[in-house]
């Protein structure tokens, strides 16, 4: 059964420029100690979506216009802030794009690590302080004690983030939301955050829900991948399929705009155009402007996701349907 289900998720922001559609109709799934990677161009909803589950959208801005996330049987979206209060953190938490916003500047490390364990947990101070040092060990830091008496403008941006993992794990979440986890790291940094973080998932049966700009990333962590364009999933399965066979335009222009191991002298392939305003979206397809396929088909109406739960996409040329079917031709 799944942890997490995202159903048919739809939400917009208020602006002066009007409703911006910033997440339209998602539908996805986590299953119990899964790694689901989400991909997709920036400004495609990635961070809004995972800011709905932690019930942290800004309001009165943000608008749900429509669906339900399902945790335990209930809609997270219809709890009361109380409860939602006491999820986050603890069995649901996240790391977030950038680690000084989500650190307060004037409290210690300490603090900050024994805050949840004491809130959560119910752990006494002296409880709370042995079970920080343990967790700052745990994600690879040395001199754990005197981290625990420093401030963060102390630390570096990879000792930051390791802060952050011990944060986002010190309650033992059942999903960990690693929003950009590696963005703003060095590649080496960038690897040992990314083996601490599969390492804690799979040590604790922990999920993820794993945000990136990087399939490359993705191809190392997770079993399933979610391809979003401008507010809507495009395609979604499991990630050596989508890697190796993806239906969706868009998703093979991603693919082909990244380098490959042993193709360094490659020319890139830029996704010729531009994203569209979400304000303002066309009323076929969003990726018809920049699809060398598009049709007329494709700029009247907005083709549906179609497929199994295991593997979706949203073409009118290349469904798993079609594709299922020309792979029978070829047997
Ligand atoms: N506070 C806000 N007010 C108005 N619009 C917003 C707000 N936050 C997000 N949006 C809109 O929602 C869209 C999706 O934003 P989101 O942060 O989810 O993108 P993202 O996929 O996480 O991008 P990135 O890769 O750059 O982090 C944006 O294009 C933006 O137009
Ligand atoms: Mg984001």
């Amino acid at each position: 059964m799944a942890l997490i289900s995202f159903e048919h998720l739809s939400i917009a922001f208020d602006s002066d420029q009007g409703r911006v559609r910033a997440v339209q109709d998602v539908s996805f799934s986590i299953e119990p100690g899964q790694t689901v990677g989400v991909v997709g161009e920036s400004g495609c909803g990635k961070s809004v979506t995972a800011m709905a589950l932690m019930g942290l959208l800004p309001r009165p801005d943000a608008v749900i216009e429509g669906g339900a996330i399902i945790f335990e049987g209930q809609d997270l979206l219809a709890l009361r802030p109380r409860q939602m209060t006491d999820l986050r953190g603890n069995a649901l938490s996240m790391i977030f794009q950038e680690p000084m916003t989500a650190l307060n500047p004037v409290l210690t490390i300490g603090e900050q690590l024994m805050e949840p364990l004491i809130r959560h947990r119910g752990e006494s101070p002296r409880g709370a302080w042995q079970r920080s040092i343990a967790l700052i060990g745990e994600v690879g830091l040395a001199r754990a004690e005197s981290l625990m008496h420093s401030y963060p403008h102390q630390l570096s941006g990879g000792m930051l983030q390791r802060i952050m993992i011990a944060m986002a794990i010190g309650c033992r979440p059942q999903l960990l939301i690693a929003d950009e986890p590696t963005t703003a790291l060095d590649v080496t940094v960038q690897a040992q955050i990314l083996a601490l973080l599969r390492q804690q998932a799979e040590r604790n049966r922990m999920a993820m829900m794993l945000i990136t700009h990087d399939l490359g990333v993705i191809a190392q962590m997770a079993q399933h991948v979610v391809v979003m364009y401008a507010g809507r999933i495009v395609e979604q399965g499991p990630t050596r399929r989508i890697l190796e066979h993806p239906l969706h335009p868009y998703t093979r222009g991603l693919i082909a705009s990244r380098p490959l191991p042993g193709q360094r002298r490659r020319r890139l392939y830029s996704i010729p155009g531009q994203v569209p305003d979400l304000s303002a979206l066309p009323a076929g397809c969003a990726f018809a402007g920049r699809c060398d396929m598009a049709a007329d088909r494709c700029r009247q109406s907005v083709p549906p996701l179609v497929g199994n739960r295991a593997r979706q996409a949203a073409c009118f040329f290349s469904s798993p349907v079609t594709e299922a079917e020309s792979q029978e031709r070829h047997e």
